[in-house]
């Protein structure tokens, strides 16, 4: 099924009040207002602990794929918050085997106040958004990880405040974090890059969607095959794995192809002097990131993983507290 016809079945004003999914269905004035939201609450949390705005409320995490920080994170945030969180494994579920994602949507809409999906195709978090009468957050799909990129737009701002113009430089496979970044980056008005090899571009359609914001926003996108040409002058440069879950099989053969994408110090040098390196994580250390960079003076990726709690509680303060 084409992703962005399935896309444009979810109105924003539905996605926007009820769902996290895409980044493109937020304006770029919401975006802000969560990113606002998730420092005020990062900092009430380290100020002694978060008011517990989810009291009495549960997620039900419903897993296809394996996970560290977005388990963790969201359970934690709903901890903070004074809810409960659930995690449901792959082989408890069977979202879409054992029972059909609209069934399994409607059951945990009657146990749960929200819905927080790891999927393989990205039709499933539509299904489950179309038929859960509950909020629904997209945590990666074969096409995105907006979660990640909300995150990492805290991250960035973090350290660079908030004015627009940064230039953000992905090297790595054009997927679905560099999907979501691109669209995080259009939206906030930075300048967005990417170096992949032939063939392993970002969707066509998500790169249309993308300039139809960068439009709006003054942001330029500009893409490469070649790593140097896209780090120039770079505020951030950010990579993620070579092989996706689900793309284990071709994993020898993609280290080949993308060995002249490592981030290395050779390559990082080559950016501006206060550059950020970035990664989702898991990180595959010396293929797509060597170890000196990782742990080096330019690296946030630790900062980076913990802001996944903070950006979430923000999402689930807004879809499940009604703040
Ligand atoms: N970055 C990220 O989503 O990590 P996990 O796969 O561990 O959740
Ligand atoms: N692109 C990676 C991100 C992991 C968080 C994957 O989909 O496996």
């Amino acid at each position: 099924m084409d992703v962005q016809a399935m896309q444009v079945k979810v109105s924003p004003q539905f996605a926007v009040k009820k769902d996290f999914l895409h980044i493109a269905d937020f304006s770029a004035e919401e975006l802000q207002d969560l990113l606002n939201l998730a420092i005020d609450l990062k900092k009430e949390y380290f100020n002694g602990g978060n008011a517990p705005l989810l009291k009495g409320k549960a997620l039900a995490m419903v897993f296809q794929k394996p996970s560290l920080r977005t388990r963790v994170s969201f359970e934690m945030a709903m901890q903070h918050l004074g809810g409960h969180a659930m995690y449901l494994s792959p082989a408890e579920i069977g979202l879409g085997q054992r029972e059909s994602v609209a069934d399994v949507a409607r059951v945990l809409a009657g146990y749960a106040q929200g819905i927080m999906a790891r999927v393989f195709a990205h039709e499933h978090i539509l299904e489950l958004a179309e038929w859960s009468s509950v909020p629904v957050v997209n945590g990666l799909s074969d096409y995105n990880h907006p979660c990640q990129a909300l995150s990492d737009a805290l991250t960035i701002q973090e350290r660079f405040g908030k004015a627009k113009g940064l230039n953000v430089a992905f090297v790595g496979d054009g997927n679905n974090v560099a999907l979501s970044l691109m669209h995080v980056c259009a939206k906030l008005g930075w300048n967005f890059t990417i170096a992949n090899p032939v063939g392993y571009e970002i969707s066509a359609k998500a790169v249309e969607i993308a300039k139809g914001i960068a439009c709006e926003t003054g942001a330029s996108l500009a893409f490469y095959n070649d790593p140097h040409e896209a780090v120039k002058n770079a505020d951030v440069i950010y990579t993620d794995a070579w092989a996706s879950m689900g793309q284990e099989a071709e994993a020898a053969k993609r280290d080949e192809i993308f060995a002249p994408y490592q981030v290395n110090a050779q390559l990082v040098d080559e950016a501006r002097k206060d550059v950020i390196v970035m990664h989702c994580l898991p990180a595959h250390r010396n293929h797509e990131l060597t170890d000196d960079v990782a742990d080096g003076l330019h690296s946030v990726i630790f900062p980076q993983a913990h802001n996944r709690l903070h950006a979430q509680k923000a999402i689930l303060a807004r879809l499940l507290g009604g703040l």
